[in-house]
């Protein structure tokens, strides 16, 4: 059998809301074994576990739920090694938020409906800081490791200030994603200390009426507020917030709307803009898996449009969705 290779397996540690997993669980991570929370022995489970699906893969044999996962490669000359300090480590087990995008992926991981009060109860979350100093104890997080705080939504989260100061402390870069809808003075922190740091945050619109559409708060007012405080505190290196514009089939799919978002995100100073489409209710099974070709021109309007206010802007996008928009599908393997 054909050797295979995954970049994720090998560097890896997810803390999810369901439990700590090897992988980013968007492209079927969720398959996996997971280790639990309040299991002592939860790393040696975990590297041992990690240790027999690295070598399964090395012998071509991989797990079903990796089948069609965008990051699952043939193996050629880059054999997978079992490392043992993490590269990567993502924070993602809350799905507490205080809004309730409709488009919101966590809706699929709570079954929750996004409405239900539970979403936005913020009591009960478990503080993974424990985890992390653990991890750093044990000398398992690589020198040029990565952090990410997904979720739900950080500015909720009793311990990150205490996940900021501990990447400042150890100089690592972290990607934290905000709804913009509160002030957070340790998201500043991060990105002034690292600048490989980089915050995103997903605006949508152009206008309060569509921002409410999709958001189903009304706080549009507040995130733009948000942002030229947070791109005034990074002035150096204000490329270091990032916008993103996830194209709605019928809510935001409009030049008008994309251009009114532009004039807004100019003005505040913002020159890194993140062109993105809705990708994960879409590739439910069943559904028709391909991308109209409105949003595709839509898409690549905008990466033309950024440049065009100015060439020394830049467009951040996800490679996956770039080879979605290339294939007009969701299924890209
Ligand atoms: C689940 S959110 C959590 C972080 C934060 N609350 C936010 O909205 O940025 C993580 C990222 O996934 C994006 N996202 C959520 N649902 C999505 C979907 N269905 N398709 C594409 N991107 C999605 C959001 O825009 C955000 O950038
Ligand atoms: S191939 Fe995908 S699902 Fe499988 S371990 Fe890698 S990232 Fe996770
Ligand atoms: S802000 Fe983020 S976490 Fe909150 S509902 Fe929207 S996408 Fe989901």
């Amino acid at each position: 059998m054909e050797s295979k290779y995954c970049k994720n397996l090998c560097s890896c540690i997810n803390f999810h809301i369901k439990g700590i997993f090897y992988c980013n669980t968007l492209w079927g991570g969720e398959g996996h074994e997971k280790n639990n929370y309040y299991d002592k022995n939860f790393l040696e489970k975990f590297l041992n576990q990690r240790e027999i699906l690295i070598e399964n893969m090395k012998k071509g044999i991989v797990p079903s739920h990796c089948d069609n996962c965008v990051y699952l490669e043939a193996a050629n000359d880059k054999p997978m090694e079992i490392n043992n300090k993490f590269k990567r480590i993502e924070c993602y087990h809350w799905v507490q938020c205080n809004c309730a995008c409709f488009y919101c992926s966590n809706r699929q991981k709570t079954k929750l409906k996004i409405t239900n009060p539970l979403f936005h109860k913020v009591k009960g979350i478990i503080n993974i800081y424990p985890y992390i100093k653990e991890l750093k104890k044990r000398n398992l997080i690589d020198d040029d490791a990565r952090f990410s705080i997904v979720g739900g939504e950080c500015t909720l989260l009793k311990e990150f200030p205490d996940i900021i100061k501990f990447v400042i402390k150890n100089n690592y870069p972290i990607d934290i994603l905000s709804n913009g809808i509160l002030y957070e003075k340790y998201i500043s922190k991060a990105l002034n200390a690292n600048k490989k740091s980089f915050l995103s945050i997903s605006l949508d619109s152009g206008t309060s009426e569509t921002f409410k559409k999709i958001k189903r708060v009304d706080k549009f007012n507040n995130v733009v507020k948000n942002l030229k405080k947070y791109v005034k505190e990074t002035k150096e290196n204000s490329n270091q917030v990032m916008v993103k514009y996830i194209i709605l089939k019928g809510i935001n799919d409009n030049k008008d709307e994309i251009d009114k978002f532009f004039d807004v995100c100019t003005n505040i100073g913002i020159t890194n803009f993140f062109p993105s489409i809705e990708f994960c209710n879409s590739v439910k099974p069943g559904k028709n898996p391909v991308i109209s070709d409105k949003i595709c021109e839509l898409y690549e309007y905008m990466k033309t449009k950024a440049k065009e206010i100015n060439p020394n802007n830049t467009v951040s996008t996800y490679d996956f969705v770039e080879l979605m928009i290339k294939n007009k599908s969701y299924i890209i393997k």
